[in-house]
C-alpha cells in the first residue's frame, strides 16, 4: 500500500491507533491530517502503553517519520508533555515534521470553549478544538510559522485578551507569560517545521509508503456526522485532501476502522446504545473509558445502518473490525440491521439529529462464543460464530473485513486474505 488512509467509521475510539501502528510497521511516513489533542490513540507494544494525542502512532517505529499536516490543530504544550511521556518509557526519539501552516491552540481557546457552553452542551474534550478552528475560519488564527514574529504573536494575543475582557476574564491570561512560553516551545520544533505537503508529495513520487492516520470518526465529522454533536474538523477520507493538500487519487487503500460494537463519548444520538447489562459488559470487558478525558464511554451494539453510511461516505476498500475479543462470553451478539421510524422500516442514516434520536434499532441476533481469541492470527483460528459475524457484516455493508482485533497488544490482530 504506497498510500493508504485509516479512517474511523463510528464515533471515534475505534482503535485507529492500534491498526495504524500495525500497518505502519512497513511505512515511511504516518501523517495526521485532522483534529488535535482531542484524539487519544493507544498503542500497546514492548515499551508499554503509549497514549498519543498529537504524535502520529507510526512514528513509534524507528524509520517511520510522523508528520503533522496543516489540518491539525496543534497544542504545543500537549506536544511537549507527550514527548516527555514517551521519553520516560525509554522509547527512541520520534522523527517528526510540522507543517508551517498548522493552526495553534492557545489558552484563550480553552477559556472560550467553557464560556461558550459547547463544552457542556456537546460534551467536548475541552481541548479548545472548536474555538481554534473557529479562529482559523474567521481568519484570525495564529499559525506555527507566525511564531517567528514575536510582535505579531503579542498583538494577536492582546486582541484575544481584549475580547475575553468583555467577559471579565482578561486577568486569567497573561500575554507576556504566553509569549515567553510560546517562544520556548517554538524553539523546540522550529528545525522540524516546513512544507509538509511538498515533502509527502515528493515521498509519494519516489514510491515511499505513506499512511494517513485519521482522528475521531465519520459520525463526528463536521458535515457528515451527527451535527451539532460533532467535532470541528473533517474526519472522513475527504479530510485528507482538506488537511494535507495531497489528492485522494493517490490512495490505493482506504481502511475503515470499526469496533465489533459501538461506543460514543459526549452527548448526541446513539440508536443502539444499551444502558442495561449488555452495555455494562461492553464497558467493563472493553475497558471503555476515554483515553483523553477518562470519561466512561457510552456503549451499545454494532450499528450496520451507520456503518454502511460510513462505507459509502468514505469509499472504504476494506474494514478493520476491532475488539472482537470483548464480545466473548455473551450468549448472543446483536447486530442492528435497520431502523424503525414512524413511517416504517428504513436502512437510511437520517440527516436530522431529532430523527436519529427517535429511530428504534431492528436487531438480528447471532450466536456468541466462549473461545479465547487472543492467539488467533488468521481466519482459520477464529471460531465459527466469529466467522458468521464477519460474513453478516460484509453482507450488510458490502465491504470486505481485512483485519480483526483480538486484544489490545500490537500482535493481537488477525489478517484476512
Ligand atoms: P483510537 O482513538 O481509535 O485510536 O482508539 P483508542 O485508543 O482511544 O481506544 C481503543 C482502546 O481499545 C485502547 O485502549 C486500545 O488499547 C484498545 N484496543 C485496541 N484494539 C483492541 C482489541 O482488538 N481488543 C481489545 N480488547 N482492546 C483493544
Ligand atoms: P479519537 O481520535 C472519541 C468527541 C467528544 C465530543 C465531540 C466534540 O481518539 O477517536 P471536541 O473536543 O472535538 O470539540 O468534542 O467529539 N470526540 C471524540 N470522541 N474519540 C475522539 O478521538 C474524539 N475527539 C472528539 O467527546 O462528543
Ligand atoms: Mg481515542
Amino acid at each position: 500500500m504506497p498510500a493508504g488512509a485509516v479512517i474511523g467509521a463510528q464515533w471515534g475510539d475505534e482503535a485507529k491507533g492500534k491498526v495504524t501502528h500495525f500497518l505502519a510497521r512497513e511505512a515511511d511516513y504516518t501523517v495526521r491530517f485532522n483534529g488535535g489533542p482531542n484524539a487519544g490513540h493507544t498503542v500497546k507494544d514492548g515499551y508499554g502503553t503509549a497514549r498519543l494525542h498529537h504524535i502520529p502512532v507510526g512514528a513509534l517505529h524507528p524509520g517511520c517519520v510522523g508528520a503533522l499536516a496543516h489540518g491539525v490543530a496543534l497544542d504545543l504544550w500537549t506536544l511537549r508533555d507527550e514527548l516527555t511521556a514517551l521519553r520516560a518509557q525509554g522509547r527512541p526519539e520520534p522523527v517528526l515534521r510540522f507543517s508551517d501552516r498548522l493552526h495553534l491552540i492557545l489558552p484563550q481557546h480553552k477559556l472560550r470553549e467553557e464560556l461558550g457552553g459547547s463544552a457542556q452542551r456537546i460534551g467536548t474534550t475541552r481541548r479548545g478544538i472548536g474555538p481554534c478552528y473557529e479562529d482559523r475560519a474567521a481568519r484570525r488564527g495564529l499559525r506555527l510559522a507566525d511564531l517567528a514574529d514575536e510582535e505579531a504573536v503579542r498583538s494577536s494575543l492582546q486582541l484575544a485578551v481584549q475580547e475575553l475582557g468583555a467577559c471579565g476574564l482578561q486577568e486569567t491570561l497573561s500575554v507576556e507569560d504566553i509569549v515567553r512560553e510560546l517562544a520556548e516551545l517554538y524553539r523546540q520544533v522550529e528545525s522540524r517545521m516546513g512544507d509538509v505537503r511538498a515533502e509527502i508529495a515528493t515521498a509519494l513520487e519516489r514510491g515511499k509508503r505513506v499512511i494517513f492516520e485519521g482522528a475521531q470518526g465519520t459520525l463526528l465529522d463536521l458535515d457528515w456526522g451527527t451535527y451539532p454533536y460533532v467535532t470541528s474538523s473533517s474526519t472522513t477520507v475527504h479530510g485528507v485532501g482538506w488537511g494535507t493538500g495531497i489528492a485522494v487519487t493517490r490512495f490505493d487503500a482506504v481502511l475503515g476502522v470499526a469496533k465489533a460494537y459501538t461506543t460514543r463519548v459526549g452527548e448526541g444520538p446513539f440508536p443502539t446504545e444499551d444502558t442495561a447489562a449488555g452495555g455494562e459488559h461492553l464497558r467493563e470487558v472493553g475497558k471503555e473509558y476515554g483515553t483523553t478525558t477518562g470519561r466512561p464511554r457510552r456503549c451499545g451494539w454494532l450499528d450496520l445502518v451507520a456503518l454502511r453510511y460510513a462505507c459509502r461516505i468514505n469509499g472504504f476498500t476494506g474494514l478493520a473490525l476491532t475488539k472482537m475479543d470483548v464480545l466473548r462470553g455473551l450468549s448472543e451478539v446483536k447486530l442492528c440491521v435497520a431502523y424503525r421510524t414512524g413511517e416504517g422500516r428504513t436502512d437510511v442514516f437520517p440527516t436530522r439529529t431529532g430523527e436519529l434520536m427517535e429511530v428504534e434499532p431492528i436487531y438480528e441476533s447471532l450466536p456468541g462464543w466462549k473461545e479465547d481469541l487472543s492467539r488467533a492470527r488468521e481466519e482459520d483460528d477464529l471460531p465459527r460464530a466469529v466467522r458468521s459475524l464477519l460474513a453478516a457484516v460484509e453482507g450488510h455493508v458490502g465491504v470486505p473485513v481485512r483485519l480483526v482485533g483480538v486484544g489490545p497488544a500490537e500482535e493481537e490482530i488477525v489478517t484476512l486474505e
